[in-house]
């Protein structure tokens, strides 16, 4: 846009050249059927255009049955010359990452590429300096903040594994994450902001690690200035580390540090996520494929241009950050905003201020966060200047036609195309989405897939549907048939639960536990999960993790987990539980009830409701009824489905009378 203003200068740099940025509808379908048709010849043009120290021997070679995905191999890379020293011959001074503190009052923070280069290459120095070696799992749990990208990408700069974990989770759920990568290393802070809270990061990294064996170095970065234990010989302080890295790295004001050279196919990083069963996954992306599938449809589902300042409101602890915050701007050498705060504080104007203060191009946020937005009226906008907006995402649960609608006549103006964008943790970047303002949108609807993905809607025999009912439309679970480049590899340390997760539901096909629909014009509307994993606010939950957290508070028998809709968090956690003793006081039993899913996997996985049963719906071989509960908990007192199947029909009618 152009607009320059207090904080940077915009506009002059040199336009980077995006070949395969698709323009027009026909281009799209051109594109779409040669990645279909030649999906080697495809990629390999595309990859073309990145920095490879040694060119790859093969695009791709897979198969889904065992699975064995492999793109680019061969290749010899590093991540971060592409997202970084690639840039800086012509866009040094340009700024890579714009930081916005949780406190409107505190100073702006601009990173430019070369600022990012000196500190991603220092940090690179300090975890060699404290023993991390490639292939090393490193976890990251930190705030919003620059450092945090420092730490993620001076990890990728000497082929260290991060993983980031989301500072919601519990000291618990991080000690089951540390141990499953079997981590050597972890990165944090003294506390990080979060509106009007401070959470004590370190202090839950100190209970993480009682009794933990093969934690060698914590690295701490200042922050919040909470008064925090130190252990000797094994909690450093980042600033010290910094300091030290700096007379290494940096000769005559020329700042270096070579990155390790990669593979392709080695991995880039882990982040966990839940499924149906109780453990959360660690799921790996390599780095070439990833690297080409997070650019790829940065470029071209926003249809950034260079200049473009881009905010992603989502947290590093996601992938929505790792892909739309670091990895796709950076490698395009965009400007990206990284936002440390939270959309209500100081109150519900805060991203539109932010839009304003920046000049933002392209917002990308989550239906619930609109909808949230939405609830606060129309104050919060006033004498806001949302007029530098040109394009509008969402991403992580179906939006809804009125948040729809809202966005695009209150935020966009009706002038920015409004992008719907569907993906997982799984895939690494977006697979079904419309380009925005090149191919059409239809408000609730994903649309069309990405070149090269093959989606495929299959009944639960794996068959494919063919049959639209009676409003014309296919209905069934979606499948992809074949590889993109940001597919998934592995899950950490277990490959055949990779295997059984995604690619044995259907036989030669990755299932993504999602359900959809289709219309005639081969658009996709995603409706939800179809396994038994939650939506909450546009996160993850697997509603097995939450029992087996309600499961160890002392007194409960049992309990079920269900999903319901909820008007903000697109889905709430309803519980039944079964206590043996609630002392006569519901209430208490309750609260105490949520400490414990807290300390086991964190506020985040709270239920909003909990209803106390003396017994749940299950068959006469003992399995829980779900869909009865499902019914309940939606609020239908009729219609609960056949019950006569059950051990004890009477149950039901007892928790429907107790429904809450
Ligand atoms: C849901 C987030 C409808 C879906 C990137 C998927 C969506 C899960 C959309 C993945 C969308 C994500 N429309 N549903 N545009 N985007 N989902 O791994 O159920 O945190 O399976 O990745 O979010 O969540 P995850």
């Amino acid at each position: 846009m152009g607009t320059s203003n207090q904080f940077y200068k915009t506009n002059d740099y040199r336009a980077m050249a995006y070949p395969y940025q698709i323009t027009s509808l026909e281009q799209y379908k051109k594109d779409y059927q040669r990645s279909v048709d030649e999906p080697e010849e495809f990629w390999g043009a595309i990859a073309e255009n990145f920095l490879w120290r040694k060119k790859w021997d093969k695009v791709l070679d897979w198969n889904f049955s065992e699975p064995k995905i492999e793109w680019f191999k061969g290749g010899k890379l590093n991540i971060t010359e592409n997202c970084i020293d690639r840039h800086l011959e012509t866009m040094g001074d340009k700024p890579a990452i714009i930081w916005e503190p949780n406190n409107p009052e505190e100073r702006t923070r601009v990173v430019t590429y070369s600022r990012l280069h000196k500190r991603v290459c220092q940090f690179a120095q300090v975890l060699i300096n404290n023993g991390v070696k490639k292939g090393d799992r490193v976890c990251i749990y930190m705030g919003m903040i620059p450092e945090l990208a420092y730490a993620v990408l001076g990890c990728a700069r000497i082929g260290a594994i991060h993983s980031v974990i989301f500072g919601g989770f519990s000291a618990q759920s991080i000690a089951d994450r540390l141990y499953d990568a079997q981590a050597e290393f972890i990165v944090t802070c003294d506390g990080a902001y979060r509106g009007a809270k401070d959470i004590p990061l370190k202090s839950i990294i100190d209970d993480a690690l009682i009794g933990n064996r093969t934690i060698k170095k914590v690295i701490v970065y200042t922050r919040t200035r909470t008064p925090i234990s130190m252990l000797k010989g094994r909690d450093v302080w980042w600033e010290d580390e910094m300091e030290h890295a700096e007379s290494q790295v940096e000769k005559d004001n020329i700042v270096s540090f070579p990155a390790t050279e990669m593979d392709a196919e080695d991995p880039l990083f882990i982040l966990y996520t839940s499924g149906s069963t109780g453990k959360p996954k660690g799921v790996v992306h390599t780095i070439g494929g990833y690297m080409v599938w997070t650019n790829y449809t940065f470029i071209n589902t926003f249809q950034y241009t260079p200049g473009d300042i881009h905010f992603c409101t989502a947290d590093i602890g996601w992938i929505t950050g790792h892909s739309y915050i670091l990895y796709g701007p950076l490698s395009a050498g965009a400007t990206s905003v990284m936002f440390e705060g939270i959309p209500t504080y100081p109150d519900a104007g805060r991203f539109w201020d932010i839009i304003d203060k920046y000049k933002v191009n392209i917002l990308y946020t989550a239906p619930t966060a609109i909808r949230s937005l939405m609830s606060y009226g129309m104050d919060p906008l006033k004498y806001k200047d949302l007029s530098s907006l040109k394009t509008l995402g969402t991403v992580g649960e179906p939006i809804n036609e009125e948040a729809w609608h809202w966005y695009d006549e209150h935020i966009g103006q009706k002038k920015c195309p409004i992008i719907d964008t569907w993906w997982q943790t799984e895939t690494g970047g977006t697979l079904i989405s419309n380009l925005a303002g090149v191919t059409p949108a239809k408000p609730s609807w994903a649309t069309l897939p990405m070149p090269g993905v093959q989606p495929l809607l299959v009944d639960e025999h794996g068959e494919e549907v063919t049959e639209p009912d009676e409003h014309g439309m296919l209905k069934g679970n979606l499948c992809i048939k074949a590889p993109w480049p940001g597919i998934l590899r592995t899950t950490y340390g277990d490959h055949e639960r990779c295997r059984t997760n995604y690619f044995a539901t259907y036989k030669d096909l990755y299932f993504t536990g999602d359900g959809a629909l289709k219309d005639k014009d081969g658009n996709y509307r995603i409706t939800g999960r179809v396994d038994d994993v939650l939506n909450v606010s546009g996160h993850r939950i697997g509603t097995a993790e939450v029992e087996n957290a309600i499961n160890m508070h002392a007194g409960v028998v049992e309990s079920a987990v269900v999903g319901y809709q909820h008007d903000i968090k697109g889905q709430g956690i309803y519980a039944f539980v079964i206590h043996s003793n609630v002392h006569g006081d519901e209430e208490l039993t309750r609260k105490d009830i949520f400490q414990t899913v807290s300390r086991v996997i964190g506020a985040i996985a709270k239920p909003d409701k909990i209803q106390f049963v003396s017994g749940l719906p299950k068959t006469r071989s003992g399995k829980i009824m779900r869909r009865i509960l499902r019914k309940i908990a939606e609020g239908e007192t009729k219609n609960v489905g056949d019950i006569t199947t059950l051990l004890d029909p009477g149950v039901v009618e007892e928790i429907i009378k107790g429904k809450l």
